[in-house]
Parts: C-alpha cells; structure tokens; sequence
C-alpha cells in the first residue's frame, strides 16, 4: 500500500457495508495519509459534505485534530521526540530555553541564535508594574493556579503592541513575553500567598535559576541557587515543554483559531492543565502519597483504586497515549533518586512509599491488563517537594514549561494556510423539534 502525502495524497481507503441515508449499503473511499511516524490517518474532509455522515469520537481517542511538526509521541513504545530528538536526550544534554527555541523554530540553535534568544526572553522577565495591583485583589489563600489564569489573561491588556496575530513580529514579542513572564507571574503567586515581597528578576542568572531566586529569595538576605536544585528544574522544564495535542495544548489551539490574542489563548490553556486528570495529578500524587502514609496501607488504596464503584484512581498512574512506561517517567525516576542523593535526603520516605506503590501496582494484574504505568506527574512532586516547591506550586511549574509548547504549536497553527476556526460538530440525542408549552399547561411529572 502506498501513502498519500498531505498535499498529494496517493492511496484509498475503502469502507463498506456502510447504511445509506435511504437505507441501503454504499461504499465509502476515503483518502489516507501517512505522516512521517506513527499511525495513518483517513483524511474524512468530504465526508460531510459529500456522504451527509459525521464522525463520533468522544475523547478523540481516534481522531487527529491537525498536522504537526513538532513533537512525536509513540505509546505503545514509549517513545517521545521533539523536532526528532530522544527527550532522554534533551534532558540530558540541553537547556530549557534550547529546548523552547527547538520547538518553536524547528532546530537547535546555533551559538549566536542562542544568545539572541536567550537575550531576548531575558529582557522582557519583568512585569508592568500595574501588574502587581491584580495580586492584591486576590484571597491569599487563593489557589495559585487562579492567579495564573487571571494574571496571564491580564496581560492581554497590558501588552496591546503585540496583540496583532497577522503581524509575525508581534506574534515573536508575544511568545518571548509570554516565556519570560511566566517564572516572574508564578513566583510572585507564591510570594503573594506567603505574605513576602515580591522579588524583582535578575538578569545575569538563567531561566531555571532566576525562578528559584524569585520564589525563595528575600530581600534581607542574599539568595544563593544550588545548582542541584537549579539542574532537577532544568530538566523538569524540559520534560514538561510539550506533548503534542494534549488537552491543554488542544484548547490553546482552538482558542488560537478564533483569532484570539496569545495571552487569552495561553490563559484557556493554563485553566484547562488544571484538572487533576491532566496538569494537576501533580499535585494530586502528593496528597494521595501523604494521604496512604505507609506502604501497609497500599493495598487498601490498590483495592480502591480497582472498585468500579469508588471514584479514586491511582494519581500518577495512565496515560491516553502511552501504554508503556512514560519516558518523562523514566527520566525523573532516575533524577528524582539523584536530587534526594545530593540533597542529603536518600531516605524521604514519600519516595520509599512512591517506590513501593510503583512496584506493587506494576505487579497487580488489573495495572498490567489496563496497561497503566506511572506517568511524568508521578515523579514530579517527589522532586518538586524535595526542592521546597509546596504543592499547590506543582501545576504552576507544570504550565511555566509547558507555556513553551503551547506557543510553539499555536504559532504553527496560525502560519498554517489550512488554518480554520476548530468547530467540533454533535450527535444530537436530545428531543426532536416540538411546539412551547405555556407555564399554565405544564406539569409537573
Ligand atoms: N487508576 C486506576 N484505574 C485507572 C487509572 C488509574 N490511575 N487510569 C485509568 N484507569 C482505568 C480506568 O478505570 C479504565 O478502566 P475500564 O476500562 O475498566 O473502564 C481504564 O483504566 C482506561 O482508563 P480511561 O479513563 O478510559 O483512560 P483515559 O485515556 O480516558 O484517561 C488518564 C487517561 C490519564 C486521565 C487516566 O489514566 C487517569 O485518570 N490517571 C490518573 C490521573 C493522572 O495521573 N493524570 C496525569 C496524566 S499524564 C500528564 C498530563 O497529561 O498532564
């Protein structure tokens, strides 16, 4: 069989036995595109117009929503690339904002464009001053994942020089504001919830760094960043940049496709990581870890985790996409034992109880059967936790790295010709047409 590019697809499809809208069979042939890895896919643009079906897909488990450059995910092998690179690798060997321009540009940076870039997100770290007076409407118990929804979207109105998504330029400025703000905006949530001052960034530290400056430095004393600590973030960053259409990237991109500002459309995608099934597991590993608080009572969570009749899930555990070992998971498996080794806390008994969780569901017949290892979330917050991040922080961090990501992929949709609004259609299951009823001839059932 041979594949159809996107532009000169070669190859059919053919689908049969399928009911007529007049009741009888009709054959179907549809187009079928192969990408450069992974599944291929039926290009089902004319089915509407031309047959009258829709498709169902609830949860998209099947459908590919767009074409991507950016980022390959391969599940069932456990395999993740950016721009084609292993991201063991890119831990390993790269930083943060190598990996943001990686994304964003399609390669990695040559020295000069490097510093350029490097340059660029540095200068614009700071925040309007008039900024700061949005904090202050907050409760200080607020969730600081509200505080991020509400500041980003303010930037909307703070920033009208880069609002113009046409103008390329201003879509540049946009995306190096949006990075370099998101350390400066998330340090000031937490130092907002603490009652400390906040912390002006420095420009001769590194991206990683200067965010570890903010959140734990005061004025009255001078802050020194432990490069451990300043290490195990700059990896965690990396491994949370992108996951191509995940939930809070897929409505970064369908805000985008109305034509909405990126600071909006970066808002959408922060409320949307939000949720515990997504952005938020982070957080929710932790509570669930301090919750078992010994590894006597796994399998009483193992048990609950398994009854159909009881909402609880394994926090940590599953992925839509990957049904092997996660290698974000992978990674900070390994650099989790690392940072606790160098911080003199070999011994931290979530990490003994994550360990021995890990090792029991691994072994349990409904994980192995569903197919559910840990996810990047379940060794995060260990680390997180380690470095003094407090957990309602997790999710936060999460979106500072995947901010990166986002802007990546909505800057491909919106140089994309083929762009247009993202607009879901329905299987209508509710009444059929019929006629008002007056509030005098209702009644009640
Ligand atoms: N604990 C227990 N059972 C689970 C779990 C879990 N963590 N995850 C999935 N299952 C079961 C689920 O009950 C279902 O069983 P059945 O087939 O008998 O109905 C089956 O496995 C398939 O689950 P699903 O909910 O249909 O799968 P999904 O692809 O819709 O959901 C998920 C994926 C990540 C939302 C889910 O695995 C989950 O809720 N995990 C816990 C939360 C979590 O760790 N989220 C972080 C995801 S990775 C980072 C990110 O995306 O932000």
């Amino acid at each position: 069989m041979s594949y159809r590019s996107l532009n000169d697809p070669t190859d059919t499809a053919h689908l049969e036995a399928m009911p007529g809208r007049s009741g009888g069979v009709q054959e179907l042939t549809l187009p079928v595109i192969q990408g450069t890895l992974g599944p291929s896919v039926l290009d089902i643009r004319s089915l509407y117009p031309e047959k009258g079906y829709l498709t169902y897909d609830p949860g998209y488990t099947s459908t590919a929503s767009c074409a991507s450059k950016i980022t390959f995910v391969d599940g069932e092998k456990g395999i993740l690339l950016h721009r084609g690179y292993p991201i063991a690798e890119l831990a390993e060997k790269s930083t943060f904002l190598e990996v943001a321009y990686l994304l964003m540009e399609g390669e990695l940076p040559s020295a000069k464009e490097y510093e350029d870039f490097s340059g660029s997100i540095t200068i614009h770290n700071m925040l309007h001053e008039q900024l700061r007076n949005f904090y202050s409407g907050f409760r200080r118990d607020a969730h600081p994942m509200a505080i991020m929804v509400g500041v980003v979207g303010a930037l909307s109105a703070f920033y009208h020089d880069s609002l113009d998504i046409r103008d390329p330029q201003q879509r540049m400025i946009a995306s190096h504001r949006l990075i370099a703000k998101m350390p400066t905006i998330a340090s000031m949530a937490y130092k907002y919830a603490i009652g400390q001052p906040f912390v002006y960034p420095r420009n001769d530290l590194k991206y990683e760094e200067n965010f570890l400056y903010m959140m734990f430095g005061i004025p009255t004393t001078s802050y020194q960043v432990n490069p451990v600590v300043a290490k195990a973030l700059n990896k965690i960053l990396i491994l949370h940049a992108d996951h191509e259409q995940n939930a809070s990237t897929s409505t970064v991109r369908l805000a985008g496709s109305t034509g909405a500002n990126p600071f909006a459309c970066i808002a959408a995608g922060i409320a949307c990581l939000w949720g515990p099934a997504h952005g938020g597991a982070n957080e929710a590993v932790l509570n669930m870890l301090r919750e078992i608080g010994h590894k006597d009572r796994i399998p009483e969570f193992i048990k609950k985790a398994k009854d159909k009749n009881d909402p609880f899930r394994l926090m940590g555990f599953g992925h839509r996409v990957y049904k092997n070992y996660d290698p974000r998971a992978t990674v900070l498996r390994a650099a989790c034992h690392e940072v606790l080794a160098e911080l003199g806390r070999k011994d931290d008994p979530l990490l003994d109880l994550a360990q021995a969780l890990e090792k029991i569901a691994l072994e349990d017949p409904y994980f192995i059967e569903k197919k559910l290892y840990p996810n990047v979330d379940f060794y995060s917050g260990i680390i997180f936790q380690a470095i003094g991040i407090p957990p309602a922080m997790f999710t936060v961090l999460f979106a500072v790295a995947r901010t990166v990501g986002w802007i990546a992929q909505w800057m491909e949709m919106i140089e994309d010709p083929s762009q247009r609004i993202g607009r879901p259609r329905q299987l209508y299951t509710g009444h059929p047409m019929r006629p008002y009823v007056s509030l005098k001839e209702r009644t009640t059932a």
